[in-house]
């Protein structure tokens, strides 16, 4: 049998084709087509291992994009579709209801063309109990109106009538199911209990609706994401052909009874709650019955609530990798020396995207939802920062344009923003001080440092951390490399600057990161060393064969047509946050012994 499962990437979708796959009585072959929206990126069947698997195939396609959706039906005359595609999240549905419209309605109309016309055996429409609205007294059976409150429970409605006049006008052999809240591994932790249960574990607050008349009091049913997948299967072999079914879950309980049941397994009290505003429409009660169901004769597995719900609780704490991913996404923009350098480290995506192209860039942020944004864009001239004097506009379109509409869209969508800034923004020492964070730039003699200085002083105006590195060497071959550049010059001045040992910088910003530390930050090691220094240790310990004169500063301006700045940061702040660093000489050391090694 080939079933076709939308939405298989996200929550309930991904349980299902586990669901189906671990059954070894039943010989399914599945079909996923899934978009992968932010909701269907968490790579939830990853532990399936089903890239070999014969019996799983995947679309990602989306489901509003009719032709494509035709084109798969007449390709693979699927038995049985099953439509859990949607866009789930209430609080998303009230910002930017079209989206939810687009995929939960018109996605739906173009399963049910498709299955008029390679016709199917079955069509499962996965809907929700929201539909009904708020209870009241009563818990709502399938005859009961449909009163929808969010965008996302109209949207819901919406789609499961329009599947049902397809059965009513075209004879598609249809079934709702209506099932409460599901919980269970696997859920996108903007859910109220993998974010409440995730934000314990990073030891953050937990954000629950409360008023005065409203203390979190909102009742919601709850059921084990397997009973739902196991009564979604049941249905499709035993449901009648036009019926709707509720799948109810029998733990109602309020969002406060659920919030201390997870704050209790933490050992941690109330004062972990943040209340927050309901949300606009915030439906008080959902309560559904399912003796329809139970009359087929539907049995429950996970029926003993406090038990299944700790061990889905244990589930999250022993699955860290799986939604760290997810809530801590970071995205690094620039895939020059620096942003490969960090992404490589710290297994961060990677993005080309122009964050000039601002259609583009919003796109993907809406699709990718990072939390964290890292941006390592930056003309840094080639091959040195002399191009810059010459190429202002695209120097001013990389170095400050780009930071300030990354900053402003982080600053949007409450994206954590770090910039990689530069310390080539002071001469001198500051008297043997060494410049601080808060000195003042007094360094703009080159195009190049006055859009660092320039981006710097737009990015101050937004809670952004600022990392300024300097002159970065590296233990790493590469043509951005100090020591690379500067054992490609004849001539070099031995003037003592600031410099920045790239794994040192790695260690910093892993650290900061941790801490979301904002503000600015010299991120330079301490001591000072010279390009006479590099070239000299590199004569001494690598190439014994390479030869150099020195020059003086006056005859570097005579031959370079942006002037150098060469200066000294100190690393008073870095201190004070308990980050020591080796000394610059120390670190010029390890380098050329691991490029010996290499
Ligand atoms: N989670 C619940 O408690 C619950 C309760 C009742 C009903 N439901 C319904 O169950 C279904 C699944 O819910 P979930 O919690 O797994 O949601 P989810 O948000 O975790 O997953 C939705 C999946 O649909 C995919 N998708 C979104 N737009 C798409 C498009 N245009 N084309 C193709 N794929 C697209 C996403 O990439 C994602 O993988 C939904 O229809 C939802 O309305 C969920």
């Amino acid at each position: 049998m080939k079933v076709i499962v939308t939405g298989g990437c996200g929550f309930i979708g991904s349980n299902f084709i586990n669901y189906l796959l671990m059954d070894p009585n039943e010989d399914i072959e599945i079909i996923n087509i899934d978009l992968r929206t932010y909701a269907g990126r968490g790579n939830n069947l990853d532990h399936m291992e089903l890239k070999n698997n014969e019996k799983y195939k995947f679309y990602e396609v989306d489901i509003s994009n009719k032709e494509l959706i035709l084109e798969i039906f007449k390709n693979e005359l699927p038995d049985i579709v099953f439509n859990f595609a949607a866009e789930s999240h209430v609080d998303n549905s009230i910002i930017k209801p079209d989206e939810f419209l687009k995929t939960n309605v018109i996605g739906t109309l173009n399963l049910l063309e498709a299955s008029k016309k390679y016709p199917v055996k079955k069509f499962i429409q996965i809907s929700t109990d929201e539909v009904y609205g708020s209870a009241t007294q009563e818990s709502f059976d399938e005859k009961c109106k449909l009163s929808p409150s969010s965008p996302y429970s109209s949207s819901k409605a919406s789609s499961e009538l329009l599947a049902l006049s397809y059965y009513k006008t075209h004879g598609i052999p249809l079934i709702v199911t209506r099932s409460v809240n599901n919980y269970g591994p696997y859920q996108y932790p903007e859910k109220l209990i993998p974010l409440f249960i995730t934000n314990l574990i990073e030891r953050k607050k937990i954000p629950l609706m409360w008023s005065e008349d409203n203390p979190g009091s909102n009742i919601r049913d709850w059921i084990h994401v397997i009973d739902n997948c196991r009564a979604i299967w049941f249905l499709s072999q035993n449901g009648k052909i036009g019926e709707i079914y509720n799948i109810p879950g029998m733990n109602e309980k309020s969002n406060l009874e659920i919030t201390k049941k997870i704050l209790d397994k933490f050992n941690l009290d109330d004062t972990w709650i943040e209340k927050i505003p309901h949300r606009k429409g915030h439906d008080y009660k959902y309560s559904v019955s399912g003796s329809k169901l139970t009359k087929l004769g539907f049995q429950y597995k996970y029926d003993n609530f406090d038990k299944h719900f700790n061990e889905v609780i244990d589930w999250y704490k022993e699955n860290k990798d799986w939604w760290d991913k997810i809530k801590n996404k970071t995205v690094v923009f620039g895939n020059g020396y620096l942003g490969n350098r960090i992404s490589k480290e710290f297994g961060f995506i990677l993005t080309n995207t122009n964050p000039l192209e601002i259609n583009k860039l919003k796109k993907f942020l809406d699709l990718e939802r990072p939390s964290i944004i890292i941006n390592s864009i930056g003309k840094t001239g080639y091959p040195n920062i002399d191009w810059c004097e010459n190429n202002k506009d695209e120097t001013l379109y990389s170095n400050v344009t780009v930071p300030l509409i990354l900053a402003q869209e982080c600053y949007k969508r409450g994206i954590y923003f770090i910039h990689l800034s530069s310390g080539c923004i002071y001469e001198g020492d500051n008297d043997n001080k060494g410049f601080s964070e808060e000195d003042i730039p007094n360094f703009d003699d080159s195009f190049y440092s006055k859009s660092k200085i320039i981006a710097e002083n737009i990015l101050k105006n937004f809670p952004s951390l600022i990392l300024r590195i300097r002159m970065p060497i590296d233990n790493i071959d590469h043509e951005r490399n100090l020591i690379n550049k500067l054992k490609n010059y004849n001539s070099v001045i031995d003037i003592p600057n600031s410099m920045t040992y790239v794994p040192d910088f790695l260690k910093v910003l892993g650290i900061l990161l941790s801490k979301k530390a904002i503000g600015v930050y010299n991120v330079v090691n301490p001591g000072s060393i010279s390009a006479l220094d590099i070239v000299s240790a590199y004569k001494e310990n690598i190439n014994r064969a390479h030869n150099f004169e020195v020059m003086s500063l006056e005859e570097l301006n005579r031959i370079t047509s942006a002037r150098r700045s060469n200066c000294i940061l100190n690393t008073n702040k870095l201190k004070k946050e308990g980050i020591y660093l080796e000394d610059i000489k120390k670190r010029l050391h390890d380098c050329l012994r691991d490029y010996k090694m290499k």
